[in-house]
């Protein structure tokens, strides 16, 4: 079995697959956790072929975008990594983390099993948060017709992922609905490390967004 070259075989694939995603799922995304959750995985000690299969095939078939379906994004990978001559227990490994990943509403627990899941996880929230956060928090909102702001509509906590799925909330409650909790629910020390300084920018990005929108800056 050839590790280097079966990641470059699945990048490959993911690449062509979303290359025209528009929502903020597209492959940069993917890319940027694949690299993200690598560095983790060093500093965490992880298996990094087990993360790196995860990292690429984790946005593959997203439940948000088949009704709230979690289990096609795993069957995906399935089907794709079957043809690399991987081990079942591999497989079934990187289908685990897959499933579990996503946020699913802030009262949803999606805890993970293992250290490689763990370290996935951390990588995919961080390209939630910071500068990268909030550019694709406005793409998904544009996507899907959400004005930016609407003060008369409150943030809401959400306790099921049907009632996260249906949520036709203005993107700046998305901040406070998914992004402003990330820091806290992050598994590693080494990505709690870095979510610390991309959750400050986020709050001072909206400090001045409030104060701009009431014409005080
Ligand atoms: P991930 O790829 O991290 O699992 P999601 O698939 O939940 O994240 O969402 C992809 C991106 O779209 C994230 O940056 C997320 O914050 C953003 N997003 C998801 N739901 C909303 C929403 N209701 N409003 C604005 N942005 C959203
Ligand atoms: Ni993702």
């Amino acid at each position: 079995m050839n590790k280097v070259k079966i990641i470059e075989r699945i990048a490959e694939k993911v690449k062509k697959d979303l290359e025209n995603e528009g929502s903020g799922h597209d492959w940069w995304h993917v890319y940027r956790v694949w690299n993200m959750a690598r560095r983790i995985a060093k500093e965490e000690s992880a298996d990094t072929f087990i993360v790196e299969l995860a990292a690429l095939l984790h946005d593959i078939g997203d439940w948000k975008f088949h009704h709230g379906n979690d289990t096609i994004g795993p069957r995906m990978a399935r089907r794709i990594l079957s043809k690399q001559g991987i081990t079942e227990e591999m497989i079934d490994h990187v289908c685990e983390i897959i499933q579990t990943a996503p946020f699913k509403g802030a009262g949803v627990r999606t805890k993970m099993r293992t250290l490689e899941g763990k370290v996935v996880q951390d990588a995919d929230r961080l390209d939630a948060i910071g500068a990268i956060g909030i550019a694709r928090a406005f793409a998904y909102g544009g996507s899907k017709n959400r004005p930016i702001y609407n003060p008369n509509q409150k943030p809401t906590f959400h306790r099921t992922k049907e009632e996260y799925l249906k949520t036709e909330s203005p993107t700046i409650n998305h901040f406070f609905e998914k992004l402003l909790l990330l820091k806290n629910r992050m598994n590693t020390k080494t990505a709690r490390k870095i979510a610390e300084k991309r959750h400050r920018f986020m709050e001072i990005y909206l400090e001045r967004f409030f104060m701009e929108w009431k014409g005080n800056l």
